[in-house]
């Protein structure tokens, strides 16, 4: 799959990835062949207890049950360190997705955004993915909650990260300290 190509491209190869949003756990496991460790988080019971099935023995890999709402802010602050963030935690529609939870916004980014902020000047380097950015405007009909990407953009600035998009996903780099 492309977007788990970019991933392991633009990631930083030694860190840790913490991914939200497990779904079936494909870009877990491909994360996890390269990474130290791959913390992800996912809401839907029965999703997590697939994850957990599908990635019993493998010890680089920690499925946390929860929203990212609840469970980012413990994680990041287990850590030290360069990470890596795969920011999909979503709701995603259509078949395809069955099981898939829906919370009271469509997506959690401001909340994630705001709980990584909380971490900036402990952390190391950070690369942060942030999947689907063609839903991120105004008029998004269906997807109201979605800012514009303007506030992803201003969020990656003010912070000192450079940014760039790929594939729809846009990928923020922090590689020194501001
Ligand atoms: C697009 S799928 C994730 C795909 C997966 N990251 C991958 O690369 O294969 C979105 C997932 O986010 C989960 N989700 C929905 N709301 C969430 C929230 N508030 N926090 C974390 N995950 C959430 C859904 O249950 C669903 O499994």
């Amino acid at each position: 799959m492309v977007k788990i190509e970019v991933l392991l491209r633009r990631g930083l190869p030694d860190a840790i990835w913490i991914e939200t949003g497990t779904f079936l756990g494909d870009t877990t496991d491909a994360l996890a062949r390269q990474a130290s460790h791959v913390y992800t988080i996912e809401p839907s019971v029965d999703l997590v207890t697939r994850a957990r099935i599908r990635f019993e023995g493998r010890s680089n890999i920690t499925v946390l049950e929860g929203t990212s709402e609840m469970m980012l802010q413990p994680t990041i602050g287990g850590i030290s360190g360069d990470v890596n963030f795969w920011l999909d935690g979503h709701f995603s529609s259509g078949p395809a997705f069955h099981g898939a939870f829906h919370g009271a916004s469509e997506t959690p980014i401001i909340d994630e955004l705001q709980t990584i902020e909380r971490h900036l000047s402990r952390l190391g380097r950070i690369v942060i993915c942030i999947d689907d950015i063609r839903c991120f405007r105004s008029g998004n009909e269906g997807m109201p909650t979605y800012p514009e990407r303007s506030f992803l953009v201003e969020w990656a600035d003010r912070h000192g990260f450079s940014w760039e998009i790929e594939h729809d996903i846009l990928i923020a780099t922090r590689l020194a300290q501001s």
